[in-house]
């Protein structure tokens, strides 16, 4: 009786253990049931609007002694339509390069597009993909499309409501890749250095965490994974970013006042203005919003939302100047934020200048002392408690 008893307990344990680490060892990850369109098809749309355009482009050109080399031009691009293996392809598109060089170079663009500059390493992809399941698949999802366990469960330090980044362009609203610090404002994707340094550095103030402890190889990996996941990486390749090297007398109070003059007329528009508590304007982004399930929602306003930058009252996602530099130039991609490299070098070091005053630097002033930076940083920089809300938040500056 004693031991038929124990070994009930037993079976019931093991059952016990099992059962809870079937359930908690494997959590639930959800997949999407918004289906992307299959790597194959990505690929075609992308070759048939090249090829469209081509056709449309050469169109232009009528003189009768063209004619000949023109239509042999046409004709192998349409074989282009089709996706080839990269020496095949490659191939055509010299062909028709050395045919139309002298006549566009417009043409020449259009097919230069077409060419296969990059392929998944398979067994780097596999490597990659292991080390994103354990590090980032929580929050960018399963099929790395952005859908995590409760995509509504991210939110930046204010409170607000973000969501990871989708690298399949499922959710993006011209179905691009498009990473908002790494690629410019009108661009897609971004060079590999740029984007290894954001995963390296992540990006304050948001759930985004930093992975310095990543070598480069692991990195190299995770990035041949994520780029495996649209064909368009494929035709697709950028010169990397250079950061300027900040001027010298940078945190001066000339440069700050300068910077407020223009952040007043440029600026406030968006961000409003900080030194007053104003809470900046919310702004609808590229990307849809999604449900739990991965379905798009939100009627009528279907996209996700982003604040202009809080300035001094959040951190800055890149803090340091000529990051902050770079993105008044260029702007962020897939937000309303826009470049304005239209103002001039030194004009945008002005308002660097001014936003890291904000952000409580201190300023050189004649006497060489330093001067504190703005009021509203010191006073009101507390996080955001967790669950706060936007409205809750302009409460907040207004206290
Ligand atoms: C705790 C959640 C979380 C984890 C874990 C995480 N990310 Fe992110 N990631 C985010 C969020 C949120 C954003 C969007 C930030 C924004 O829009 O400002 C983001 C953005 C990005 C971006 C886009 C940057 C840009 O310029 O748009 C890249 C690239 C990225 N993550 C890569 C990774 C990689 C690789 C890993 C794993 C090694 C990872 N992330 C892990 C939450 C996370
Ligand atoms: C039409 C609205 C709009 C205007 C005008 C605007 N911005 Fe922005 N700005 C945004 C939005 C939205 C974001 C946040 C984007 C995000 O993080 O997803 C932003 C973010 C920023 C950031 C944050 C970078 C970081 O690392 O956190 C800086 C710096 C910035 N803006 C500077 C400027 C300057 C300088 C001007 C004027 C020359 C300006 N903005 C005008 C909408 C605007």
């Amino acid at each position: 009786m004693k031991w038929f008893l124990i070994s009930v307990l037993i079976t019931f344990f093991v059952f016990g253990v099992t059962i809870a680490y079937l359930r908690v060892g494997k959590p639930a990850y959800k997949k999407s049931e918004v289906r992307v369109k299959p790597y194959d098809e990505i690929e075609r749309d992308w070759r048939a609007s090249q090829v469209t355009e081509f056709e449309r482009e050469i169109k232009k050109f009528e003189e009768p002694e063209l004619q000949g080399r023109l239509n042999r031009a046409l004709e192998l691009v349409r074989k282009l339509k089709e996706p080839l293996p990269k020496n095949e392809n490659d191939r055509v598109v010299d062909e028709i390069k050395n045919l139309v060089s002298d006549v566009s170079s417009d043409l020449v663009n259009i097919v230069e597009r077409l060419r296969i500059r990059w392929e998944p390493n398979l067994q780097k992809v596999k490597v990659g993909k292991e080390l994103y399941d354990n590090l980032c698949m929580t929050c960018h999802g399963v099929e790395g499309d952005s859908l995590s366990v409760t995509p509504e469960g991210l939110r930046t330090d204010l409170g607000d409501v973000i969501y990871a980044r989708d690298f399949t362009g499922k959710y993006h609203r011209d179905g691009k890749v498009v990473f908002k610090f790494a690629s410019d404002f009108t661009g897609e994707m971004g060079a590999d250095e740029d984007i290894k340094l954001l995963i390296r550095e992540g990006l304050a103030g948001t759930p985004m965490p930093g992975f310095p402890y990543l070598k480069e190889q692991e990195l190299d990996a995770i990035l041949e994974y994520i780029k495996s996941l649209n064909p368009r990486w494929k035709f697709f390749s950028t010169n990397r970013r250079i950061y300027p090297e900040p001027p010298e007398d940078l945190l001066t109070q000339t440069r700050v006042e300068n910077g407020r003059e223009l952040f007043k007329t440029f600026c406030s528009a968006c961000h409003r203005n900080p030194e007053e508590g104003e809470s900046p304007l919310a702004q609808p982004t590229a990307w849809y919003k999604f449900d739990k399930d991965g379905r798009i929602t939100g009627g009528d306003s279907p996209f996700q939302v982003v604040s202009a930058r809080y300035f001094g009252k959040e951190p800055l996602r890149r803090g340091k100047p000529e990051y902050i530099f770079a993105v008044i130039k260029n702007g962020i991609a897939g937000t309303t934020m826009t470049p304005w490299a239209h103002l001039g070098e030194e004009n945008i070091w002005n308002l660097v200048a001014y936003i890291l005053y904000l952000d409580g630097k201190k300023i050189q002033t004649a006497g060489g002392e330093g001067e504190k930076g703005a009021k509203v940083h010191v006073e009101n920089h507390d996080k955001v408690e967790e669950g706060n809300t936007m409205e809750n938040r302009s409460d907040d500056s207004q206290s």
